[in-house]
């Protein structure tokens, strides 16, 4: 198995495996780790995922024997960029949790994802140019929209590297944590993700994501219709009562 899943709910670990290849991103784990998310985006129980690599890498980008070897038609009409796009599409919130390499597709993941919290030891980069290819799942416009043009040009025309400081200061990471720390820290954000309305974080991650497709009234108009909705839940009656009541709300998801 490429991925393992760890549900400990109300969150799920979703961890990279091919410790071997640095967590190379295979077609086939691609296709492993899009079912499973779609797995645990339509179960209930799981209100915030983790997706993890291990201690050395969260990954090296895409698998590049793969790359080598397959025609550029193959690559254009394969269904590999559908799954990035199945990614995105997950209404659950995506932690990353990144640890050690995260280049390539593998930076793009954790890009796909609503926030990463990165361990001291994290290395981010796009380093495709290097390879005579350039990033193709998202990198040169999330990064650009993530830490503007001047760091975007730097990391994909020289192909250096940030580390997990660095990464911060420019706004790619929400967090970063100590290295013996990253999954446990990153577990932790997912637990107080998951204590709240569970419909309503589906729907402020859809706002936030919208911030970035339209203009600021086009994107005030979505988020008012979004609030509204999010009013309109059993989990928003719960949740207001329970503050008046001085207790912790019990969320339905509903
Ligand atoms: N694909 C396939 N295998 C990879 C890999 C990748 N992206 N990255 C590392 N590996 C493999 C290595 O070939 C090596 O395997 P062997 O032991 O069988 O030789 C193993 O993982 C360990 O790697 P290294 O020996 O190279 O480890 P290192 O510590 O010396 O270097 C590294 C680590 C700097 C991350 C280096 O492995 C590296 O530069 N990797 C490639 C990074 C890269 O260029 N990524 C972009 C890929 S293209 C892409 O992602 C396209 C896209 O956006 C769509």
């Amino acid at each position: 198995m490429s991925v393992l899943i760890e549900q400990e709910e109300p969150i799920a670990v979703a961890r990279l495996n091919r410790p071997e290849h640095l967590n190379a991103l295979s077609s086939e784990l691609m296709r492993e780790l899009v079912g499973a998310l779609e797995n645990l985006d339509a179960d209930e129980s799981i209100r915030c995922i983790v997706l993890a690599g291990d201690e050395r890498a969260f990954a090296a980008g895409a698998d590049i024997s793969e790359l080598r070897d397959t025609a550029t038609i193959d690559l254009y009409f394969g269904a590999r960029l559908d799954l990035w796009d199945a990614i995105r599409s997950i209404r659950t919130p995506l932690v990353a949790a990144v640890s050690g390499y995260c280049l390539g597709g593998g930076c793009e993941l954790a890009m796909a994802c609503d926030l990463i919290v990165a361990s001291e030891s994290a290395q981010f980069g796009q380093p495709e140019t290097g390879l005579g290819v350039m990033p193709g799942a998202g990198g040169t416009q999330l990064l650009a929209r993530s830490i503007g043009k001047a760091k975007t040009m730097d990391v994909v025309l020289t192909g250096r590297f940030l580390d997990a400081a660095e990464a911060e200061r420019a706004g790619l990471v929400a967090r970063v944590v100590a290295r013996e720390a990253w999954l446990d820290e990153a577990k932790r954000v997912a637990r107080e993700i998951a204590e709240k309305g569970p419909v309503a974080q589906r729907l402020a991650k859809e706002a936030v994501n919208r911030a970035f497709e339209t203009t600021l009234s086009a994107g005030l108009d979505v988020e008012r219709k979004l609030f509204h909705l999010a009013h309109g839940t059993e989990d928003a009656k719960e949740g207001l009562a329970a503050f008046g009541e001085k207790r912790k709300p019990e969320f339905k998801g509903r």
